[in-house]
């Protein structure tokens, strides 16, 4: 058996789907070509049946990062994979959606556990293993690399499993992957279920893969995982910082760290530059607007801080009394390494290639401006600062609105007062002057006034990004759109109120939580326009 775990990422899929982590597709062809460089073997890039605008996004990410232009720099061209219920038409989007990719990969399941069976799918065994056997040959006519999975296979009985998976491969299935979707097995049982398929599925052979999927509902995903890659998966599929449906898919860092912390127990690789890990957990974090708890293993930003004295004590003895791995494994350490106000060009174009940044000249000269901005201000730019700095002027959806310029008065003598200038689509200029509680709800009354596009705040965050009163101000905010529209169909009634994230940096607050705001005001703007677009062509 092979010794190379492949790593699925599923961030755009299954992660997507965690409430509030839409992305546009921009930032879907920007997290691609991340997580390529990153190594993962599969992208499981949408599912392009749930709307035209999955579709599309899939298939930009097929056309781009599953086939790049020969002689660009992309260490391994990754399989691009589209989600697909067993049905033809679902298939045909997914193919539709994948084919331009150079290694395509059609992904289709069909429940097998009595309760979706019987509740959902209103189907009986039979039909089932029939349904799924026919899907399979067909998704197999298309494209040459197909996954099955049996949803909710972790509550299913193992014995129909067996036939289901049998039939799946004698029709063309390639991988198998087994989902605990509801989060529901115990480490021990999902072993024994990894195991007892492989031993019981008719058709096995090193040919097929058989892989892991597993929920977080019970905070077992990671465990689960590991069980099944102990008893002979050669698949994970998970997600970065482990967002996805309600609590959660397994996470990409916890399992590949496990494997190659604990190398001794499993004797299992991957392909992943784990030094792109913190980077990569940064960049999900601010396109879904979902921050990562302080806590969180390997990404969070505790995972390697040290507070009771007897730990720092022992940290200064030795970093192996508390530190199972080194923080620059998971590209942690560049805290350490700054930047300063007499730093040239091409230092910054230097440092910034080593985080993985490539700019060309046009974008070196903005970053440098930007760079320069702050290191007037606040002396040094840490990794940290840099990662920020690049976050907001690069990976911000193409803008509907910028910020020109924000002055606010707030304090105990006065109402908080905002005064706030955008630049709208066509370059037009508006000033808007508007008062509230405090200066924020100033500033964003100013620029509701402006943009006049409804929405509700629903969250907002504010952190500083490195240690020191100096240090650049960070904030998220979600926004819920409000659909303003008498007569809408269901579908788009529930995409105008989907939630938007957006981000800003920057070393005053204010101006921070003014860009954030923008931000997901923009993404509200693009989303809303690429599904108009896409559903009338
Ligand atoms: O959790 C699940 O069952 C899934 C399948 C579509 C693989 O995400
Ligand atoms: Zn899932």
């Amino acid at each position: 058996m092979s010794n190379y775990v492949k790593i699925f990422d599923t961030t755009l899929r299954d992660g997507e789907q965690s409430p509030g982590a839409s992305m546009t597709s921009t930032e879907k062809l920007e997290l691609a070509r991340n997580l390529a460089r990153l190594g993962v073997d599969i992208i499981e890039a949408g599912f392009p049946a749930a709307s035209p605008d999955d579709l599309e996004a899939v298939r930009l990410i097929a056309n781009e990062v599953g086939n790049p232009p020969s002689g660009e720099e992309q260490t391994q061209v990754p399989v691009i994979c589209g989600l697909a219920r067993a049905t033809r038409g679902d298939i045909d989007k997914a193919w539709e959606a994948v084919k331009g990719a150079q290694k395509p990969r059609i992904h289709t399941f069909l429940a097998t556990s009595e309760i979706h069976m019987k509740q959902k799918l209103r189907m009986d065994r039979e039909q089932v293993v029939e349904q799924a056997a026919e899907m399979v040959a067909y998704a197999r006519s298309l494209c040459d690399n197909v996954e099955f999975s049996p949803e909710d296979a972790g509550r299913s009985d193992p014995n129909f499993l067996y036939i289901v998976l049998g039939e799946a491969i004698k029709a063309g299935a390639t991988t198998l992957n087994i989902p605990d979707t509801v989060g529901y097995t115990m480490p021990e049982e999902f072993g024994a279920l990894i195991a007892g398929i492989i031993a019981n599925t008719s058709g096995m052979s090193d040919e097929i893969t058989i892989s892991v999927h597993t929920h977080d509902d019970l905070g077992l995903a990671t465990a689960n995982a590991l069980a099944g890659i102990h008893a002979g998966a050669r698949q994970a599929e998970v997600t970065i910082n482990g967002i996805g449906e309600r609590a959660g898919n397994t996470s990409l860092e916890e399992v590949v760290m496990a494997l190659k912390t604990r190398f001794p127990v499993y004797a299992l690789e991957t392909g992943i530059d784990t030094t792109q890990i913190s980077r990569l957990s940064k960049l999900v974090s601010k396109f879904t607007g979902i921050p990562v708890q302080p806590n969180k293993a390997i990404v969070g930003a505790n995972a390697f801080t040290h507070e009771a004295g007897i730990h720092q004590d022992g940290m200064l003895k030795s970093n192996q009394t508390y530190e199972i791995m080194r923080p620059e494994d998971v590209g942690v350490n560049q805290t350490q390494l700054v930047l300063g106000k007499h730093s040239g060009r091409h230092a910054l174009r230097v440092r910034l290639a080593e985080m993985g940044h490539v700019l060309d000249e046009v974008e070196l000269d903005q970053a440098f401006t930007r760079f320069k901005e702050l290191t007037d201000r606040k002396k040094v730019a840490t990794y940290a600062d840099l990662e920020a700095l690049i976050a907001d002027e690069f990976y911000q959806p193409l803008s509907v609105y910028t910020l020109d310029g924000l002055q606010v008065t707030c304090g105990t003598m006065g109402m908080p007062t905002a005064t706030v200038r955008l630049k709208g689509p066509d370059g037009e200029v508006h000033t808007q002057a508007s008062i509230g509680t405090g200066p924020v709800d100033a500033t964003y009354k100013a620029i509701n006034t402006i943009v006049n596009k409804g929405n509700t705040l629903i969250e907002f965050n504010i952190h500083a990004i490195t240690e020191g009163i100096d240090a650049l101000g960070e904030v998220t905010v979600r926004i819920q759109g409000n659909n303003g529209h008498q007569s809408m169909d269901a579908q788009k009634e529930l995409s105008y109120s989907r939630i938007y994230s957006g981000h800003g940096a920057d070393t005053d607050i204010i101006v921070a939580s003014a860009k954030a705001y923008i931000n997901a005001l923009n993404k509200l703007f693009i989303l809303q326009t690429e599904m108009e677009t896409v559903r009338s062509v």
